[in-house]
């Protein structure tokens, strides 16, 4: 379908309230979206939904649901112009979920790595894994084609998802006449994986458990200076963008985002300098930036105006995907 009802395109994505906000989450993903915020007509979910796919305390879950909402709008995302919501309070999600299960084969499912690789690292407690951990992308298409979208702004490890959206999209479009957005995914070129600073091989996750593999959003800046003093390097000399030294080049790439330099710029800037003068540096940046979000989240986190702001959310976001859901029912005979 082509959406001629606003020149701006539509942008959608979300994150999980499980895990623990990192630097990976705010570099690659939400620091962009606030980047471009003008440019887009957007919105930004809390997936909840998804995150209950593997066991979590309710109590748990609901303080992250609103750390992460606290930290959107403390990273600059404007609620009186950007849509930001929580998956779970607009009920058109699980429902066209539901919908679009029914187009879905399994075998589009069975071919998802990320499934594959969760299922992998469960070995024989693989039969327990939920049905929701294994349907998770359908719901996630769901997310996106409830809203037009014709942008995902998503780290590369979700760019399989979203091409499962587009095929599910293009499956009901052949079935049911032309009436979803096909989305793309955009992918930034820089920064679009930040890895682990213990062991740079490895993507910045918190579930790793591995010490200093990640700066959590909320960390206590003592903490993230020792995480950055101690990342891994290696034993050469020069400061250069070199993919063959993981550790190096992910310092530089996490510098890159942070301070907008070009590669040119920041290698000029650290000629004849060590790991020790980078690593300083870099420190001062991520607190630089990260200590005022900080600041801001924790006074959003103490007041109302949050749970007021994320019902407004619901209640804008409500409208489109019902508007969405509808159109879908009643293609497929369902009104
Ligand atoms: N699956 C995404 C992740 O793990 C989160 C997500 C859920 C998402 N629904 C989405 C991202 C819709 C983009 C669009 O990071």
């Amino acid at each position: 379908m082509t959406d001629t009802t606003t020149k701006r395109l539509k942008t959608f994505s979300g994150v999980k309230p499980s895990g623990g906000l990192h630097l990976g989450n705010y570099l690659g993903a939400i620091k962009r979206w606030v980047d471009d915020q003008d440019v887009y007509e957007n919105v930004f979910c809390i997936v909840d939904l998804h995150a209950i796919t593997v066991p979590q305390d309710p109590v748990a879950l609901r303080q992250q649901t609103r750390e992460v909402a606290a930290f959107y709008i403390a990273a600059g995302l404007n609620p009186a112009r950007t849509i930001v919501f929580v998956q779970s309070h607009v009920s058109a999600h699980a429902e066209l979920g539901w919908v679009l299960n029914c187009i879905t084969p399994m075998g589009w499912l069975e071919r998802m790595t990320q499934f594959k690789d969760k299922a992998a690292r469960e070995g024989d407690n693989r039969e327990r894994i939920s049905t929701g951990l294994f349907d998770y992308p359908v719901l996630m298409a769901s997310d996106i084609l409830l809203y037009d979208a014709n942008l995902v702004p998503v780290g590369d490890d979700q760019k399989q998802h979203v091409e499962l959206t587009r095929d599910i999209a293009e499956r009901v479009n052949r079935l049911y006449g032309d009436i979803l957005v096909v989305p793309k995914p955009l992918i930034a070129e820089t920064g679009a994986r930040i890895m682990g600073l213990a062991d740079p091989f490895k993507k910045m996750s918190k579930s790793d458990n591995l010490p200093g593999q990640a700066i959590g959003i909320f960390d206590k800046p003592e903490d993230i200076r020792k995480a950055i003093m101690r990342a891994t390097t290696d034993s050469e000399r020069t400061i250069v963008f070199d993919t063959n030294r993981p550790g190096l080049y992910n310092l530089l790439t996490i510098y890159q985002v942070l301070s907008g330099e070009t590669r040119e710029q920041i290698e000029t800037r650290f000629e004849g300098k060590g790991y020790g003068d980078l690593k300083r540096t870099l420190a001062d940046a991520v607190l630089d930036t990260l200590s005022p979000i900080q600041a801001r989240c924790n006074s959003l986190l103490n007041s109302s105006d949050l749970d007021d702001l994320l019902r407004d959310g619901a209640d804008r976001a409500r409208v489109i995907a019902d508007r969405t859901f509808n159109r879908v029912c009643t293609a497929m005979g369902l009104r």
